[in-house]
């Protein structure tokens, strides 16, 4: 099988135009917005130049299928609100040259997807969440965007691409590949990761709601300010967590919504995110009681009210050992010695796949180690050398 670096490259570089934003070379692509449904459009356009059958499910997961069983490979084209040009991207464009490899060398049969909402404007992973049956259509519909937006309403605008559900039982594995996100091989120099296993997520809104009043006359001691909820419950839960926590837990509040949202207003309230991720369970588990309990005590001490949004989360999951293999065989004969196995920090639509059938992922380096962020990037030829594995332990499954 001989992959076309050219052709691919061609490829990653023409969907990075679709909401290209920022400097360097980011993008804005939210699932469902107009940059995101086109973009899907465009890659429905390539897949079926590469002789494969498009069909979208009513999430907007767009699936390029070959003939009879086959492999499944992808990842997804939605973009976080500024996003870099390979977080999913890579992924769904290294599917579709190795798919055309495949059909050029004769075989095997490989399909190719974009899933939608990885990146969680809706929720965590939303459209693979809904495709393996981790979510139910019902369930994701009426989650709301951080604007109130429904993905019921969202979905809507792509309707016109929706053909039906696909089948899974047509595939006999999933392989993904991403950047890595973070900063472990860029740092060893090293070009490939191999993925042993996806560390697990916890996420959901908390609210605290004080009194809104007057910022010159209301007397400190008198104030129900939601902010300060927030900023109290944040300074309490870093040093709580550290009882519980490894070096690799992580946690954030990345988004925070007062209202009104004034200089003159000491805010009534506040709506903030708060995710959680390690690759155990039970620690997963132990820190939640910590969030709901010292969220429970801030809001009692300062006497206001306190609520939780819908808890969303994914089990760590561990990758399918003969896939692994195959990826790793074909990391040894493309940059030897120079590739690690290594556990993910970031999700992916794979943790979603694994319900249904064995998955795999593989890394290539994150210059920086940046991602999320318009800067994102990797040198070209190690996204060529990610895809060469790819065909190599495809070609060898
Ligand atoms: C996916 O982008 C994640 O947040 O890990
Ligand atoms: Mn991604
Ligand atoms: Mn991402």
């Amino acid at each position: 099988m001989k992959i076309d670096g050219a052709r691919f490259l061609k490829d990653l570089h023409d969907l990075r135009a679709i909401g290209a934003a920022g400097v360097s070379k980011g993008v804005v692509r939210p699932a469902y917005s107009d940059a995101d449904i086109e973009a899907r459009q465009w890659l429905a356009d390539r897949m079926r130049a590469a002789g494969l059958r498009v069909e979208t499910d009513a999430m907007g997961n767009v699936f390029g299928l070959a003939e009879g069983p086959s492999i499944l490979m992808g990842s997804h084209s939605d973009s976080q609100p500024e996003g870099g040009w390979l977080d999913g991207a890579l992924g769904v464009i290294a599917a579709l040259e190795v798919a055309r490899a495949a059909q050029e060398a004769g075989g095997p049969a490989v399909s190719v997807v974009s899933f939608q909402d990885e990146e969680g404007r809706f929720g965590v992973t939303t459209g693979s969440a809904v495709w393996s049956g981790q979510l139910d259509q019902d369930a994701a519909d009426v989650l709301t965007d951080n604007a109130g937006v429904s993905l019921a309403e969202a979905r809507a605008a792509m309707g016109d691409m929706v053909t039906g559900p696909v089948d899974p039982t047509q595939f006999t594995g999933y392989i993904e590949l991403h950047i890595e996100q973070g900063p472990t091989l860029d740092s060893s120099g090293e070009q490939i990761g191999v993925v042993s296993d996806i560390v697990g997520i916890r996420d959901m809104k908390i609210t605290f709601s004080g009194q809104q009043n007057h910022a010159g006359t209301t007397p400190m001691q008198l104030r129900k300010d939601a902010f300060q909820a927030v900023s109290e419950f944040n300074t309490l839960l870093n040093d709580r967590l550290r009882n519980v926590v490894t070096p690799s837990t992580v946690w954030t509040i990345g988004h925070v919504s007062l209202h009104p949202n004034a200089s003159s207003i000491v805010p009534g309230k506040a709506v903030f995110s708060m995710q959680w991720r390690d690759g155990d369970s039970d620690r997963l588990a132990r820190m939640e009681t910590i969030i709901r309990e010292t969220a429970d005590e801030v809001a009692k001490s300062r006497g206001i009210e306190l609520s939780y949004g819908t808890l969303l989360g994914l089990e760590p999951v561990a990758m399918d050992a003969r896939l692994r293999d195959a990826l790793a065989q074909g990391a040894e004969a493309v940059a030897p010695g120079k590739w690690r196995k290594m556990p993910s920090g970031a999700l992916h639509d794979a943790t979603n796949v694994a319900r249904l059938m064995p998955v795999a992922m593989l890394f290539v380096p994150s210059i920086n180690g940046i991602s999320h962020a318009f800067e994102e990037d990797t040198d070209e030829h190690d996204l060529v050398a990610g895809v060469e594995v790819l065909a190599k332990a495809v070609a060898a499954l």
